[in-house]
């Protein structure tokens, strides 16, 4: 079936979706954007994406380009353009369209973009042996919370870990700490069962997936630190994942290498996983797309 975009108020076929060159996405990575997963047809955590969405904008004073209403009316025409159950879909809002110029142009109409993408479901091979990690050093700015379409360190990062065998790059501030993967957030369990995930401030963007999940560990009485971690102690872990709203809890069995524990994926990651999987049954009004669901990222 055919690919259809919305760019800017119109449904394209997805080979003809384009901007203007003097988009200021495309001139300054001056934009912002959503992953939201899609599951069984619903859009989950939607509400809390919308909720980032609005933020990101509103830290760049970007406006909003229409009410929210209308932006899950678009969401939905697209999802059901392209024939979408299980995937996910891309938001894309930029400054607009304007002569190049750094600061702010007075006249431009925020761009918009949406698209979707079936996900490929992981392979059980691939749940079983987990995910290796590299670290790198953290080279971006400073304001990591927002999520700007600003993502060249990222792509460097996660080009060093793909060419090192490595599916994720850890990033790491200069005293050692890290503070997230380039497209995920990074969390360890301790040797004495101690879960922790760095405090989401300016340092780290906040995941929806991390925040859906500091949710169910509340409900199933996990021991629970909310900071930073180092490379040192994350080497010494017990075990190791990571979440995103593509990969949901994925488990990290090497970094840099090296084992993570006994190799294998976490006891309390494999549970955690399926605490979030409940999460988004839930979201998608029942149990009958479980078996889905567990293997989907
Ligand atoms: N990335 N940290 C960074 C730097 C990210 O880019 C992402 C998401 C996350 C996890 O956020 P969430 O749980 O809301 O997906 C953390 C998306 C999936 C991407 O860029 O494709």
């Amino acid at each position: 079936m055919p690919r259809t975009a919305y760019v800017n108020g119109r449904y394209l076929p997805h080979a003809k979706a384009a901007v203007h060159i003097e988009d200021r996405g495309y001139q300054f990575a001056d934009g912002v954007y959503e992953v939201v997963p899609v599951h069984r047809g619903i859009l989950v955590d939607e509400e809390l994406h919308l909720d980032r969405l609005e933020r990101s904008l509103g830290e760049l004073r970007i406006a909003m380009p229409m009410r929210r209403e209308a932006l899950k009316l678009i969401s939905r025409q697209v999802m059901r353009r392209n024939q979408l159950s299980n995937g996910f879909l891309y938001m894309q809002i930029t400054r607009g369209v304007a002569p190049r110029d750094h600061k702010f142009p007075t006249a431009a109409k925020p761009a918009v973009v949406m698209t979707v993408r079936q996900m490929k479901p992981a392979s059980p091979e691939k749940l079983e042996k987990g995910v290796s990690v590299i670290t790198v050093p953290d080279i971006r700015w400073a304001r990591r919370d927002i999520k700007s379409v600003s993502l060249l360190p990222n792509c460097l990062a996660k080009q060093q870990a793909h060419e090192a065998g490595a599916m994720e790059a850890w990033m790491v501030e200069a005293d050692g700490r890290v503070t997230e993967g380039t497209s995920t957030n990074a969390w360890i369990v301790t040797q004495d069962n101690v879960l922790v995930t760095r405090n989401a401030n300016q340092d780290i963007l906040n995941g929806i997936t991390r925040m859906a999940l500091l949710d169910r560990i509340a409900e199933e009485g996990v021991t629970f630190e909310e900071r930073a971690f180092t490379v040192e102690e994350a080497r010494a872990a017990k075990e190791a994942f990571i979440t995103s709203s593509t990969n949901y809890v994925m488990p990290v069995t090497a970094i840099d290498g090296k084992p993570v524990g006994n190799g294998h994926p976490g006891i309390l990651t494999m549970k955690l996983r399926e605490a979030y999987v409940s999460h988004i049954e839930g979201a998608a009004g029942g149990a009958s797309g479980a078996e889905e669901a567990k293997t989907a990222a």
